[in-house]
């Protein structure tokens, strides 16, 4: 089942010249990169973005993080994509997430806040489609 899925570097990533070493996983895996951008989020697309979490505690200072400077954009393809990436990148939280997983290996050594954990990931089909939509509306 080829899929596509919505993955952000998120602006930690960045900062912290992880995206090459994130990207490398995600080509070892055996995904093909879609579409791949480097992007300053809005306000409107982060809100649109994660709908599902306004109103949350975490849902404003997520957002000011998605803010505080660039993220890389990308629309990865490849068999059950969505679920494999997810798997890739490991639990929420970076500081019970595995080793070997994005989060696990690469996240929070400065003892931060849980929305600092590298990467965004769609959850499901539909989610995909709908995140597609919103960063990359012509693809
Ligand atoms: P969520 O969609 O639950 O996690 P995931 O990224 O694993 O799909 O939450 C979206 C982001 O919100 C998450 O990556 C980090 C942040 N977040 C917090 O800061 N605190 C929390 O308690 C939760 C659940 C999420
Ligand atoms: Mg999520």
């Amino acid at each position: 089942m080829t899929q596509r899925t919505l993955v952000l570097l998120k602006p930690d990533a960045v900062k912290r010249g992880q995206a090459g070493e994130i990207i490398r996983r995600i080509e070892a895996k055996g995904y093909a990169l879609v579409a791949l951008e480097l992007r300053s989020a809005t306000p409107e697309v982060l809100a649109e973005h994660y709908a599902e979490h306004e109103g949350k505690p975490f849902y404003q200072p997520l957002v000011d993080f998605m803010l505080s400077g660039p993220v890389v954009a990308i629309v990865l393809e490849g068999e059950r994509c969505i679920e494999g990436f997810r798997s890739l990148a490991g639990a929420t939280d970076p500081t019970v997430a595995a080793p070997g997983t994005i989060r696990g290996d690469l996240g929070r050594d400065w003892g931060l806040k849980v929305q600092q954990n590298l990467v965004h990931g769609s959850d499901s089909p539909e989610s995909a489609e709908r995140e597609i939509g919103i960063w990359f509306p012509g693809l």
